[in-house]
Formats: structure tokens, C-alpha cells, sequence
């Protein structure tokens, strides 16, 4: 297997700060609400013990440290890491203005930093698909856990058992001329959510980063990208792979604007039920082991 490596982060680190931290404030409802239909799901079933050394990866607002600082009790710690300071000064600001004293954050790249480890359990919310160098990002991360420690990571499956940002990104495919990283000055989020869709690719970066007893375990559910069809668009501009091809456009993506509305609309009228649009995501609960010491 062909596992291309490339150190250089600094790209995807300056986007998460600027222009995705400013989308994620501005849809940080419709997100997390989303993404809690995993986590939560995960963190039921595989509950961590009271007591246990937790860091978040990829923590974002924070939101799923303060929930397991609050799960292993106050004998036990949740640590929150990411690349971009914004988010962590917002993660730090509501953990101290809320009800949990064992949830603290810092910046870093989870790819090459130091992870002031040893922790118990690592645990991730869709923050690993990031990394320019998978590889070296999760041998980083082991190297952060104790010996028989284990990571349990949430990504993306592939694209096409996630309407909920592929319907969007077909429709625009075919209105906004798809401007590439290589071909653009714009900031971008590097490899992209669907990075770690591929299981048997996944589980060979897993092995060769030091890591055994390798699992994953599909989960499905629908999230609400808007409560209204005007707010289901809105979001669909902005963020996913949609929101991307149209960012990266530039002023083409701006001219055609109308059109891409008019046909995001006709895309999610069929999903518009009383509770808002409601479209199908899928993800992998990935667990493994740190197999060396
Ligand atoms: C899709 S967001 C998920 C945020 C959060 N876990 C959640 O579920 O709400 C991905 C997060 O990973 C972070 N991230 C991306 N690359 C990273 C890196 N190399 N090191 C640390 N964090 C990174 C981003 O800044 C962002 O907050």
C-alpha cells in the first residue's frame, strides 16, 4: 500500500484558525448538535473509568472534553488539543465560565508537537482527518499514550453515505468551476473529511504507527443542517466540501450564486421535515491499542 507522506501543515493550520474557526463560530449549532449523534453514541458505549487521563484530539470549542472531564469524575482529567489557538481560547474561556474543573486545553500540532502524554485514552470527534502526514500524526499520538492505552477515533466513512455534504457538493460540482489547492493562494483544510474513509488504508497507517487490536465499527444516523430550507443552503454554502469549491472559486464562485441556490434548494426540498432538513451521515468508530512500550 502507497501511504504518501508530507510534513508541512502549516497550510491547514492557518485555515482551521481564520477562515474555518470563523465558519465553525457561525454554524457552531447546527455542527455540534450533528456531531453529538456520534460522540455520544461512542462515549456510551465504551465509557471511560472514573479517574482515567484523557486527551481530545482535534478538540475544537471543546465541547466533547468537557463532556468526558465530566465522566471520569473529578479524580480524572480530559485534555483538549488543537493546531489552532481560536479554538482553544474559546474552549479554555467555557470550560473555566462552566461546570468542570478538570478540562484544561493547548495549541499544538497533534502531527509534530509534544502531547505532554502519558495519557490513559485518546480520543477524537472527526479532528484526525486533517493531517498532511497521517502516519507520523498517529505514531505522534501513540507515542502520547501509555503502554496498552487506547485511541478511539470518530471519521468520516466515504463521501457517498454522507448526503448531508455530498448532495450538496454534486450540486455544486456541476455550476462552479472546482478550483484545486495546488492551482489556488487560499488557506485550505488539507486532505479533507473523507481522508480516513478507507478502512483497510486506515487500519495499515494505525499498524505502522505502533498500534494493535485495530477495530472499526460503522454508525449511522441523519443530522439537521438547518431548520429551515433557506438555513439547510446557507450552511451548505459555507462549509463542507461545497462550501470549499465555492470559497476556492473566488468571484466565479460569487457569479454563479444564484443558480447554486436556486438548485441547493430544489436539492433539499424532499429532506424538509418538521424538525428542520434531515439528511443521512456515517462514520467509523475507530479503536486500537498502543501495542509497544
Ligand atoms: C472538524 S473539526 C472537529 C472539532 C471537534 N472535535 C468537534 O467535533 O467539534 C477538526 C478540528 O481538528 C483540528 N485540527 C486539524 N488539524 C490539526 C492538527 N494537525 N493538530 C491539532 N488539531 C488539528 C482543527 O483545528 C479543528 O478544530
Amino acid at each position: 500500500m502507497n501511504i504518501v507522506e508530507n510534513s508541512d501543515n502549516s497550510v491547514p493550520i492557518k485555515a482551521w484558525d481564520t477562515v474555518l474557526f470563523e465558519k465553525y463560530c457561525r454554524f457552531r449549532f447546527v455542527l455540534t448538535q450533528g456531531l453529538s449523534a456520534h460522540s455520544d453514541t461512542l462515549l456510551d458505549r465504551r465509557p471511560y473509568r472514573a479517574g482515567a487521563h484523557v486527551l481530545d484530539v482535534g478538540c475544537g470549542f471543546g465541547d466533547t472534553t468537557r463532556q468526558i472531564a465530566r465522566r471520569v469524575g473529578s479524580c480524572g482529567t480530559a485534555i483538549g488539543v488543537d493546531c489552532a489557538p481560536n479554538f482553544v481560547d474559546v474552549a479554555a474561556h467555557e470550560a473555566q465560565d462552566g461546570d468542570v474543573a478538570n478540562a484544561s486545553f493547548f495549541a499544538a500540532d497533534v502531527q509534530a508537537d509534544d502531547l505532554r502524554g502519558p495519557y490513559d485514552f485518546l480520543f477524537s470527534r472527526f479532528g484526525t482527518m486533517f493531517f498532511s502526514a497521517p502516519v507520523a500524526a498517529l505514531r505522534n499520538m501513540r507515542k502520547a499514550l501509555r503502554p496498552g492505552g487506547e485511541l478511539a477515533m470518530i471519521v468520516w466513512r466515504r463521501r457517498e453515505d454522507n448526503p448531508w455534504v455530498h448532495e450538496a457538493e454534486q450540486c455544486v460540482r456541476k455550476i462552479v468551476p472546482v478550483v484545486s489547492h495546488e492551482e489556488t493562494e487560499e488557506v485550505h483544510c488539507g486532505p479533507g473529511p473523507f481522508s480516513m474513509a478507507g478502512a483497510d488504508m486506515v487500519s495499515e497507517m494505525l499498524r505502522i504507527a505502533g498500534y494493535d487490536r485495530i477495530s472499526f465499527e460503522r454508525f449511522d444516523t441523519d443530522i439537521c443542517i438547518g431548520r429551515t430550507l433557506d438555513d439547510a443552503v446557507e450552511f451548505a454554502m459555507a462549509l463542507g466540501p461545497a462550501g470549499e469549491i465555492i470559497r476556492l472559486a473566488g468571484e466565479a464562485g460569487k457569479a454563479r450564486k444564484g443558480e447554486v441556490v436556486a438548485a441547493l434548494r430544489q436539492t433539499f426540498a424532499g429532506r424538509l421535515t418538521a424538525e428542520g432538513v434531515k439528511m443521512p451521515s456515517s462514520s467509523w468508530f475507530i479503536t486500537a491499542r498502543n501495542g509497544l512500550s
